[in-house]
């Protein structure tokens, strides 16, 4: 089947089908055959993509440089904020009028809710979002269903937990619309006040998703072949008191591991603060490290795919 990416914007977990995630998958695994192969590969010589973080970040910021590097293309990066105009008091939305017109693609975090759509509409050039507040991070879930296939050998008829902040957690309001493409039953196992947000839970739902909400974390992992862990997301909560009401709620541990089901697979967008003990790092299922190397090839299909060079 012909796919055409070409000037696309990636914005949500839910704009695409199972075909196009399967060919972003496949791309992304013949990237990384020509990475590990050593081919310089030049496939957007003479692009140019930006990168404009308007909030912290390490793997998505590198893994994006790193993949604009190794496509062949060259960065443009915002730096931090503090460091450009944005002290002056422009707005974003008139620094990405302005990049839009430097570049062949941009790549964008930003702390609100809906700025990616908004960027989107300004910037003629195909827009990722790199994270837009709590809301969405499609390209973390497009590699985690990347690194899940490869863990598991498949991503469908599994089990899977979601455990931690599934309110503020945007990784898993983008995976959770995968995972219910692909057929899997889902747990998510979170706090009271962390619970994935009702109109999330709802669309799944009526898209056909199997879904139990628990906080009974044991006997979800008992049950799960794949458990996605996220970080209590300090940032987001209006004040510290309710963000210390959560912290350390939940944390996997190899004693919590005895109670999960052999061969469970452990994954994490990172970073992490406490919610995965060092000690679990040597379990053969501890899958977060090879998730943070595979998003790079899932990058650099994704850059690959929107310019239309591949
Ligand atoms: C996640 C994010 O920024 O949403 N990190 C990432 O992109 N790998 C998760 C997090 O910050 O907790």
């Amino acid at each position: 089947m012909e796919m055409n990416f070409k000037g696309r914007d990636i914005i949500n977990g839910y704009d695409f089908t199972n075909q196009e995630l399967c060919h972003i998958m496949d791309t992304a695994m013949i990237y990384e055959k020509r990475v590990k192969s050593g081919e310089v590969i030049k496939d957007l010589a003479g692009m140019l993509v930006a990168t404009l973080f308007f909030e912290p970040s390490t793997r998505t910021r590198l893994s994006f440089n790193s993949a604009i590097q190794r496509v062949g293309a060259s960065t443009i990066d915002l730096g931090s904020a503090s460091a450009s105009s944005q002290s002056k008091g422009e707005t974003w939305q008139d620094t990405i009028r302005t990049v839009d017109g430097y570049v062949d693609a941009i790549v964008m975090r930003h702390p609100v809710a809906g700025s990616a759509i908004e960027a989107a509409e300004i910037a003629e050039h195909p827009l990722i979002n790199g994270g837009d507040g709590a809301r969405q991070h499609p390209t973390q879930a497009l590699l985690d269903i990347y690194t899940i296939r490869k863990e598991k050998g498949h991503i469908g008829g599994q089990t899977i937990t979601f455990l931690g902040d599934l309110k503020y957690g945007r990784t898993v309001h983008s995976l959770g619309y995968f995972m219910q493409q692909f057929g899997n039953k889902m747990i998510f196992a979170s706090p009271e006040e962390l619970k994935m947000p009702a109109e999330i839970t709802a669309e799944l739902r009526a898209k056909g998703a199997d879904i139990t909400e628990t906080t009974d974390v044991k006997a979800a992992l008992a049950e799960s072949d794949l458990v996605y862990v996220t970080r209590v997301q300090r940032e987001r909560f209006p004040d510290e008191e309710s963000y210390n009401r959560c912290k350390g709620s939940y944390i996997v541990n190899n004693d919590l591991l005895k109670y999960a089901k052999k061969g469970i697979t452990i994954m994490h967008p990172l970073p992490r603060v406490d919610e995965i003990a060092t000690e679990v790092d040597s379990y053969e299922g501890a899958a977060y490290f090879r998730q943070a190397h595979n998003g790079m090839y899932l990058r650099m299909a994704l850059l690959g795919l929107v310019t239309g060079r591949i």
